[in-house]
């Protein structure tokens, strides 16, 4: 049997085609990359992990009124899920300030914001993923003003969600990012995944800024212990109930 031809292959996953052309299977990989593939690794058994607990938060997430791409999780790295137009956007949700947002106000790491920020980004690695404003984005027609604003309502309602599900998990949802897709008839769907590749997810129980990090900032900022926690989060992640 010949295998199957990719129809994509991007840093950390793989998609497939499947027999339906509504469907597309994604194969998670343990490959690592960080500032823009600058920097190339690997983290043995994180394709199982992103692809696991994206699978458990995406159904839990639907449960609770949020429209995914997720239609199943047929072995540990492969992910059923709807065929969708991308949206050429990056969301990210920040409630604590870290990473890009620091470095870009001189805010401190750590200092709590008064509301959930969202920040747009251009899904372009030939410019690097580009911070856009609004005015930009309808520039570029990367979003129409009515996506955006369902972009937005819907990634505060994935926070809103999510800080508390990881809150009792006893992990601090810092920031994450988000990816949408649009299906046939035009409604938002949340796509690509939620994992410690796409959060920062700190230890509620450890005040020390390096050894409280449970996400990819291990591997940004070689930290050590990478797989270590990505196994961690996974494991209080599937605890919770
Ligand atoms: P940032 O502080 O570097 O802008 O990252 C914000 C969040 O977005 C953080 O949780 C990590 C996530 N992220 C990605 O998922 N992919 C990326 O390419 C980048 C730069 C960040
Ligand atoms: N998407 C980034 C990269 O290009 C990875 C990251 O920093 O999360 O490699």
């Amino acid at each position: 049997m010949t295998s199957p031809q990719a129809l994509y292959e991007g840093k950390a996953k793989i998609i497939y085609a499947t027999p339906d052309s509504q469907i597309l299977r994604a194969y998670y990989k343990d490959d690592a990359t960080a500032f823009n593939a600058q920097k190339r690794g690997s983290i043995t058994g994180k394709g199982e992990v992103n692809c696991t607990m994206s699978s458990y938060l995406f159904q839990k997430l639907e449960v609770a009124g949020i429209p995914t791409h997720w239609l199943g999780q047929p072995s540990p790295r492969e992910m059923l899920v709807r065929a969708v137009k991308i949206i050429p956007l990056e969301v990210v949700v920040r409630n604590i300030a870290a990473g890009s947002l620091c470095l870009q106000t001189g805010i401190p790491v750590g200092t709590p914001l008064e509301e959930p920020l969202v920040d747009f980004y251009y899904k372009d690695d030939a410019l690097g993923d580009p911070l856009l404003t609004p005015a930009r984005i309808q520039l570029l027609r990367a979003a129409t003003p009515e996506q955006l604003e369902g972009l937005t309502q819907l990634s505060l309602s994935v926070n809103h969600y999510l800080s508390q599900f990881f809150r009792e998990c006893g992990i601090t949802l810092v920031d994450f990012k988000l990816e949408y897709g649009v299906d046939d008839q035009g409604q938002l769907l949340l796509a690509d995944e939620i994992s410690p590749d796409t959060c920062r997810l700190w230890d509620a129980n450890e005040s020390d800024p390096e050894r409280r990090v449970m996400d990819k900032d291990r591997f940004r900022k070689d930290l050590g212990q990478v797989e270590e926690a990505y196994q961690r989060v996974l494991e209080q992640v599937l605890a919770h109930c």
